[in-house]
């Protein structure tokens, strides 16, 4: 992990509410696992304060300009602008300074490549799982996208994931895009057709509730990354506790999701109380 003092390179809306960002990172690329995040501020400005999480999209380098300076490596985010963080970031342009931090948390655990991998994305959720995607794709597994949406618009980089070679299908509640109806439909046929495949997620909490679910009654292993509200990102603040499997007063079980997580195997945490604000934490395991 390590703060980045960098700039901007490109910053670009990419569909209504929805932008790309790539942020000059040098050696970030070779450090980043899939699933992992950084905690993002913008420098010029006082508030907001805090630094804002944002899942790591992908690493890369440009080519070298034509002065023979060395390739310029990036880490790119796309981001929803929701609130106050997120709109000052819209202003943002190309040379504009920037801190980062990163790269935090754990990340996805992909070591084999047997069964059939079927990521599920949920708008903003389906960050974490491009970079996932390249990966398990580069280790020769087979790889399905699943991206559920409210419109169109919340479909974002459906052509990246078909050139990594992912199969992807697409579910908006509204029709406007792909299947009418939910995302998680769709991963109820697919489980149908691949009893034995391996589910990774990231979305919003409903829709993640439902996923576990399925998962559960399928029984087929589920990895999901949690968006929880961050302050510090670090473990030193313990605002993005969530409660384990098993969780009681007599035994409290919390997990700081910046530090354990993002990503968790589901079966790890206890579904009853996600979502719920609590505020009895008694410390990060
Ligand atoms: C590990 C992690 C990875 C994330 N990755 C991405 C990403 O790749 N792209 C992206 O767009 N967003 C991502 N988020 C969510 C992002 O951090 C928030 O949207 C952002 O902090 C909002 O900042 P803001 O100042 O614009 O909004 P605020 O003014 O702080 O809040 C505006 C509204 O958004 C809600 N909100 C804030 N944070 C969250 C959250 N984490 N989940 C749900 N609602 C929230 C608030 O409750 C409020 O209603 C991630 C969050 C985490 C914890
Ligand atoms: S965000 Fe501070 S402990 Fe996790």
């Amino acid at each position: 992990m390590k703060n980045y003092r960098t700039k901007i390179i490109s910053n670009q809306e990419i569909s209504p509410g929805y932008f790309r960002m790539k942020i000059l990172a040098p050696d970030f690329g070779e450090k980043a696992h899939p699933g992992q995040f950084i905690m993002f501020r913008v420098q010029r400005s006082l508030p907001p304060l805090l630094r804002r999480p944002f899942g790591i999209f992908q690493t890369g380098s440009l080519p070298a300009d034509c002065d023979g300076l060395p390739p310029k490596e990036f880490v790119e985010i796309v981001y929803k602008v929701v609130g106050s963080g997120t709109s000052i970031m819209a202003e943002l342009h190309e040379g504009d300074r920037v801190e980062l931090l990163g790269p935090l948390g754990n990340g996805f655990d992909y070591t084999s490549c047997e069964g059939e991998k079927i990521l599920v994305g949920g708008g903003i959720g389906l960050v974490p799982l491009y970079m996932l995607a390249g990966e398990l794709i580069a280790k020769g597994c087979s790889v399905r996208l699943l991206m559920g949406g409210r419109t169109r618009d919340d479909i974002l980089a459906v052509t990246e994931f078909e050139r990594l070679g992912v199969e992807t299908y697409i579910s908006t509640d509204d029709g406007s895009l792909g299947e009418g109806g939910l995302v998680t439909q769709v991963l109820e046929r697919k489980l149908q057709e691949y009893p034995d495949a391996e589910v990774f997620t990231c979305g919003p909490m409903p829709m993640l509730s439902v996923v576990h679910d399925i998962c559960t009654d399928y029984k087929v292993p589920l990895q999901v990354s949690l968006e929880e509200s961050m302050a510090c990102g670090v473990g030193a603040c313990l605002g993005c506790v969530v409660k384990g499997a098993g969780h009681t007063e007599e035994n409290p079980s919390y997990l700081c999701s910046c530090k354990v997580g993002p990503v968790f195997k589901s079966q790890y945490l206890d579904w009853a109380a996600l979502g719920q604000n609590d505020d009895s934490c008694g410390g990060c395991a």
